[in-house]
């Protein structure tokens, strides 16, 4: 296995196979098949037009030179749309005003990563990626990248930045550098439809020169259709060592730090399902640093105010005054979702019960977060069924008692 893992974007596109069983949505897209990442096209052209400044929202949090050469043009800046929206969204507002102000610019191509609408662009460095306005639904949500969804993401990437040294070393993120949106057309709406995309820069955060390798989580249990693997990844990776120990030390444990420490310093609710952690893996094969993306994140008001940071640095998207998402993002997403994917797998090939995970992890999280019953539910907590006008889902109370955390 030593230095033989295959590339970021296979393993992002072709090793994710049966792990979207978390939720009855789970498997539902409605990406045609030509922009689904399972498709063996290697990549596709992503139109680009230019826009002049007036016509846009931009924000910024320290892009690098490089990067904006790239999307800041000489006059106006780069607008980039998927395709699949240029081709059925001609009614969209959005899309009439594009057409008409915009000026036809050269396309850049893409490949698709595992979220569908998150492009990884080719023949450029640095690396990044291209999070983009996709308005179907995937698994639950319809992907819209809105302008508020666009500046907080900035805002939480620079706010996360300046705060780093608040976090362990095996902490890393990928931060969103550039976020571009059109100027609101309907501002009579009760919310900005407006929308854009954001510019990833793919190079974890803080930098390092190691020689390493990025595998996404899911990719430790999910099935190779390419078939260059034809067992999971984590066995591989654990190879004659302990799996428990790794396990904890190298995943879960880190995992579950970085969770209390965002919340604690920052009132941020990272969401470490399979799908939006990377982990760094040296030649040895020992995962040297977590590498969170998607800074999507919930934002916990109460603790906000708590820190006096309640109305710094960050727009109103996606704030929290109960502790119903810190439930789903803790027990859930990372939990459930991704968690127990790793213990089923272990119970498989090595026979280590549930317990002997949980366990540590319950002791952790209460040792650095004893005063957790302050922000969490009792029970664990789910989306409903029920929708809002915007299509966002209300809270459902499971009553299960939480496995990842202590009970109370
Ligand atoms: N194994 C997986 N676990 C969770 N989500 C997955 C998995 N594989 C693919 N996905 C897809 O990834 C997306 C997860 O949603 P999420 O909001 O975290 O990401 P995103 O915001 O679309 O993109 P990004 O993570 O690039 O910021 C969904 O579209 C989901 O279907
Ligand atoms: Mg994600």
């Amino acid at each position: 296995m030593k230095g033989n893992l295959p590339g970021l974007v296979y393993l992002e596109r072709y090793c994710n196979e049966g792990t979207r069983s978390y939720s009855r949505h789970a498997a539902y897209t409605e990406a045609w098949d030509t922009y689904r990442p399972e498709n063996f096209k290697p990549c596709f052209e992503l139109p680009c037009f230019i826009l002049p400044a007036a016509e846009l929202n931009t924000y910024f949090a320290n892009p690098s030179e490089p990067l904006l050469d790239l999307y800041c043009l000489r006059d106006g800046f780069r607008f980039c749309v998927h395709p699949q929206v240029l081709k059925t969204d001609a009614g969209d507002d959005y899309v009439r005003h594009l057409l008409v102000y915009g000026r036809s610019h050269a396309p850049l191509r893409v490949s698709p990563s595992s979220s569908t609408r998150t492009l990884f662009v080719r023949d450029q460095t640095p690396h990044h990626a291209l999070k983009v306005h996709f308005p179907y639904r995937i698994s639950r949500y319809g992907r819209k990248m809105r302008d508020e969804v666009i500046e907080q993401a900035i805002n939480v990437s620079h706010e996360l930045e300046a705060n780093i040294e608040k976090f362990d070393d095996r902490f890393a993120f990928l931060r969103e550098v550039i976020g571009i949106s059109f100027k609101n057309r309907t501002p009579q709406l009760p919310r900005g439809e407006h929308w854009g995309y954001l510019v990833r820069d793919m190079r974890p955060f803080p930098l390092t020169d190691l020689n390493v390798s990025l595998v996404p989580g899911f990719a430790l249990y999910g099935k190779d259709i390419g078939e260059r693997q034809s067992a999971p990844l984590l066995p591989l990776l654990i190879g004659q060592r302990d799996p428990l120990d790794y396990v904890l030390e190298q995943i879960m444990l880190p995992i579950l730090r970085h969770w209390v420490s965002a919340f604690l310093h920052l009132g941020y609710m990272l969401e470490p399902h399979g799908q939006n952690v990377l982990l760094e893996i040296n030649d040895n094969n020992d995962i040297k640093r977590i590498v969170h993306r998607d800074l999507s994140v919930g934002i916990d008001m109460r603790r906000r105010r708590f820190l006096n940071l309640a109305e710094k640095h960050i727009n109103d998207y996606n704030r929290m005054e109960t502790g119903h998402f810190a439930s789903i993002a803790y027990d859930k997403f990372m939990g459930a979702h991704f968690f127990e994917e790793i213990v089923s797998l272990c119970h498989r090939t090595y026979g280590v019960s549930a317990d002997s995970f949980r366990r540590p992890c319950r002791d952790e999280f209460l040792r650095l977060f004893p005063e957790h019953q302050n922000y969490f539910p009792s029970s664990v907590q789910y989306f409903s069924e029920e929708y809002d006008q915007f299509g966002k889902p209300g809270f459902h109370d499971t009553q299960h008692p939480p496995v990842w955390r202590p009970e109370f």
